[in-house]
Parts: C-alpha cells; structure tokens; sequence
C-alpha cells in the first residue's frame, strides 16, 4: 500500500472487531501486528508467570496493571521486526500507556501515524462478545452466528471450538465499563493530537476493512 513507515492503533470497545480487522489488515498491508491481549493468552498458554498474573486481572474484565503491560510492549517493539512498522491491537487502553507507547517511538524517531476507532453500540458488543469463539488449535476467531466455524475445515470446526473466559456476561458488562473509563478518554488524546479517523464498526467484516484501509490510506498520501 505504501513504502512509509506506519505505526497504526486500532481503537475501539471490546468486541469492536479489532482482532478481525487486523489480521486481515496485516495481510493486506504487511504490518506486523501486535495483540496485548494475544500476547498474554499466549503467556498463559506456555505457563509463565507473566500470564499467571495476567488472568487474574483478564478474568475478571480487568485491565493488566500499566507498568507490566507497558514493559511487554516495549520489549515486543525494540525488536527488528518492529521497525518496519505495527498494527497494535488493543494498546494502548490507558492514557499512560498512550504516553509511554509515544515516547518509546519518539526514542525511535518514529511517531503513531494513525489512530483508527472502531465504533460499535453497546448492544452490538454484547451480542457479539457473547457469540464469540475460537478454534482451539490455531486460534481463528469466529461468531457462532455471524462467522460461523467451518464444518469442512479439517482444524477449525465445530467441535474445536472454545470459549473465552472473559467473554461470560458479568466479565462483558466490567470489561465495557472499563473500556469506558480508562480507555474511551484515548479519543479525546488522539483527536488532540490530530492523529483520529473512525470507521462504522456495525457493518460487514469486509466492509469494515474496506473503510480501515481507505483509513490507511488517506493518511499515507
Ligand atoms: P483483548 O484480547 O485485547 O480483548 P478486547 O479489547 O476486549 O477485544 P476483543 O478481543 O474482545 O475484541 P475485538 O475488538 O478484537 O473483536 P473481535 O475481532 O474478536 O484483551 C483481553 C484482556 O487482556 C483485557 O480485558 C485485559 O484484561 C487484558 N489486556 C489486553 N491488552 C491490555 C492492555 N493494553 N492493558 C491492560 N490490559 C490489557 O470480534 C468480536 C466478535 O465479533 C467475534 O466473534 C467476531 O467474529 C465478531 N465480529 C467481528 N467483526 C464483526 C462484524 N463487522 N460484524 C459482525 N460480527 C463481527
């Protein structure tokens, strides 16, 4: 899409489509993306303390303290592959956050490009969130309704399907609070700094990435 270095923030309540949007957007665009919340999972996965701690917080809809989700980022984004560019998903969700991922690039003579808000009701996200699952072996996201699981897909079908534990009823409505409280005044700090665009989340998949690249676009010219 273009030669110039993006560092791009997907933005948006829990269940916007976030996850969605980004792996397809990567593809498409050869970002690397980068998930807070996939990074845990998989610390989870491999049974390290860093995921231990992490759960305690994620089960309950909660957000990671700053200082550990910051100093994981920041080591994922000092790497080489980094410095072509990311697509961050889910980072930042605080305004300290904001301001550590900020100067970390700065220190890179790198800056964020873009930051693109997913915007979805919250009757939406509840519906979605609670249709929400996973193939359990190579973690593809799908909608029991919307996206249904592939039944001639040897890995993801039916039956290989889980669920999230955050993704119950009383996690959902904590998770939304949360989002309300300490992630939404991000809007306000990237409007500020004129770094905003936003996209119709209640739309198709594929219309909404038509948008997000468009999106993309419009501030790589
Ligand atoms: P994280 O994994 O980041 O979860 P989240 O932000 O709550 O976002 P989700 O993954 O729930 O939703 P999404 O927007 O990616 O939507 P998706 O594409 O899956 O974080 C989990 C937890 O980790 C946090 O609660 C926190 O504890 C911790 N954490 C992570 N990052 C942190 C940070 N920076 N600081 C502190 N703590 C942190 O789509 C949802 C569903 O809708 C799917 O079923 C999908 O198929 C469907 N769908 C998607 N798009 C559409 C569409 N257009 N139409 C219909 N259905 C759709």
């Amino acid at each position: 899409m273009t030669d110039q270095t993006m560092y791009v923030i997907l933005l948006g309540p829990p269940g916007a489509g976030k996850g969605t949007q980004a792996v397809q957007t990567a593809e498409r665009t050869g970002l690397l993306h980068l998930s807070t919340g996939d990074m845990f999972r998989e610390n989870l996965r491999n049974g390290t303390e860093l995921g231990s701690l992490a759960k305690t917080f994620m089960d309950k809809g909660e957000l990671v303290p700053d200082d550990v989700t910051i100093r994981m980022l920041l080591e994922r984004i000092s790497r080489e592959d980094a410095r072509a560019g990311c697509l961050f998903d889910g980072f930042p969700r605080t305004v300290e956050q904001a301001r550590a991922l900020d100067e970390a690039l700065g220190e890179q003579g790198n800056e964020i490009t873009v930051t693109v808000l997913i915007d979805v009701s919250d009757e939406e996200i509840t519906r979605r969130l609670g249709g929400r699952v996973s193939c359990a072996s190579c973690g593809s996201v799908f909608h029991e309704i919307f996206n249904p699981p592939k039944a001639e897909s040897p890995c993801c079908d039916q039956v290989n399907m889980i669920q999230r534990d955050d993704d119950k009823p009383a996690a959902i409505a904590n998770r939304l609070q949360v989002y309300a409280d300490q992630t939404e005044p991000l809007v306000a700090y990237y409007r500020q700094a004129d770094k905003l665009s936003s996209v119709n989340g209640e739309q198709s998949p594929q219309a909404v990435g038509e948008d997000l690249l468009a999106a993309l676009q419009a501030v790589s010219d």
